[in-house]
């Protein structure tokens, strides 16, 4: 039977990656942090069987021990202060738990496989936050990164740490450069989740409006449940290498609007929507579009859930919390 540990179990991939890891046999392990994390309960139930270790990617003792109890095969490091607003107020923890949590990682995984560097598998969740004001359209794994803010900083940090890792001591280690991908389980301070809550509540008759920042910047949205497919699928190559996940298409918040409203049949948003400088970044990242053909080609890496629909599933779900709750 393999054996997985994952950091940033009680986040959205951590949750979808157990999932996927638990139908495929695995045993599957996750660092839990805290001392009475709220997330618990909800992580055992969505995950039967999972094996949560106490742990905090800040504390290099307690990687260490993880691994001894878990003696993975796999280690997949998505654990990360994620939020890139929460980064500006928060850039040292950002710098800490985001960049030098991953060589606190790597490290211990180092000394825990002895002279077996290839003892085990290491995925480092990396982002298309790191190409910031691009310097190619589309993005893709070998484009050079200009990083635009403490979150995207401490990613560079740990990608190339992961990349010197598998060169100075051959460890299979690898990075999915991933770009923005969503689902039913995003966290709620993301725009998708900000607006598909509100669409929901404002059709409900909960609220009135929603405040957002920067309408024009684009991204390019995938489906959560796609991308960690892709995570694993890196981690069974014989060799380890650096991928981007992307849909290679790009949207709008503003075409992301029309169509979350357009589900429960508001045409225009207008009225609704109102713009508050608090959500406007120091420093944008434009425009993100990715080029998977690298994935694709070398992993057969697929995406199921188009963006429309994907949209239409994050809308859906939040009509159903909110109806139950009302
Ligand atoms: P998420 O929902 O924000 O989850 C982040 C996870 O990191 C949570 O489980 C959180 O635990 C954990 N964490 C935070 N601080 C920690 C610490 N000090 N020690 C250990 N764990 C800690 O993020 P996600 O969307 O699932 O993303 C997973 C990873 O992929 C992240 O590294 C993110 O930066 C990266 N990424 C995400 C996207 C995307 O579009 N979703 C794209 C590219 C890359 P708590 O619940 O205890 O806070
Ligand atoms: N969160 C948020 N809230 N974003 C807003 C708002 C708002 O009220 N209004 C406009 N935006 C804009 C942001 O300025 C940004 O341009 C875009 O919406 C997306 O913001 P987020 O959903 O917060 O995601 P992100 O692109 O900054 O970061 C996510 O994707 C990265 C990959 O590119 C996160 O998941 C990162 O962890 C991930 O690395």
């Amino acid at each position: 039977m393999q054996r997985a540990l994952i950091t940033g179990i009680t986040g959205q991939d951590g949750l979808y990656l157990g999932e996927l890891l638990l139908s495929k046999g695995y045993e599957v392990y996750g660092l839990i942090r805290g001392q009475n994390n709220p997330k618990r309960e909800m992580v055992e139930a969505t995950l039967p069987g999972v094996k949560l270790i106490q742990g905090d990617l800040t504390d290099f003792a307690s990687l260490l021990r993880a691994l001894e109890i878990a003696q993975p095969d796999e280690v997949y490091n998505l654990g990360a202060i994620s939020f890139v607003a929460y980064s500006w107020d928060n850039p040292l923890v950002t710098t800490d738990i985001t960049g030098k949590g991953v060589v606190n990682l790597l490290e211990a995984i180092r000394i825990y496989s002895g002279d077996d560097p290839r003892k085990v598998r290491y995925y480092q969740a990396s982002t298309s936050e790191m190409f910031g004001r691009v310097q190619e359209v589309p993005q893709r794994e070998t484009t050079l990164l200009w990083p635009r803010s403490p979150y995207g900083v401490a990613k560079v940090f740990g990608h190339y740490m992961t990349i010197n890792y598998r060169e100075s001591y051959g460890m299979h280690a690898s990075s999915g450069i991933l770009f923005n991908h969503e689902s039913p389980r995003r966290g709620y301070e993301f725009v998708t989740r900000k607006i598909t809550n509100a669409v929901a509540r404002i059709k409900l008759g909960l609220q009135d409006d929603i405040s957002l920042g920067n309408l024009d910047s684009k991204r390019d949205w995938g489906f959560a449940g796609d991308y960690v497919r892709g995570m694993w699928q890196m981690l069974q190559q014989p060799e380890p290498d650096d991928y981007v996940l992307a849909t290679g298409e790009t949207h709008s918040i503003r075409e992301f609007l029309d169509l979350a409203f357009k589900h429960v049949g508001i045409e225009d948003w207008a009225p609704y929507v109102k713009q508050d400088p608090r959500f406007m970044r120091p420093a944008e990242v434009d425009l993100l579009l990715g080029d998977p053909a690298k994935a694709e080609k070398k992993l057969g890496w697929t995406r199921e859930v188009e963006f429309p629909e994907l949209v239409s599933m994050m809308v859906d779900n939040d009509l159903r919390i909110q109806s139950a709750l009302r």
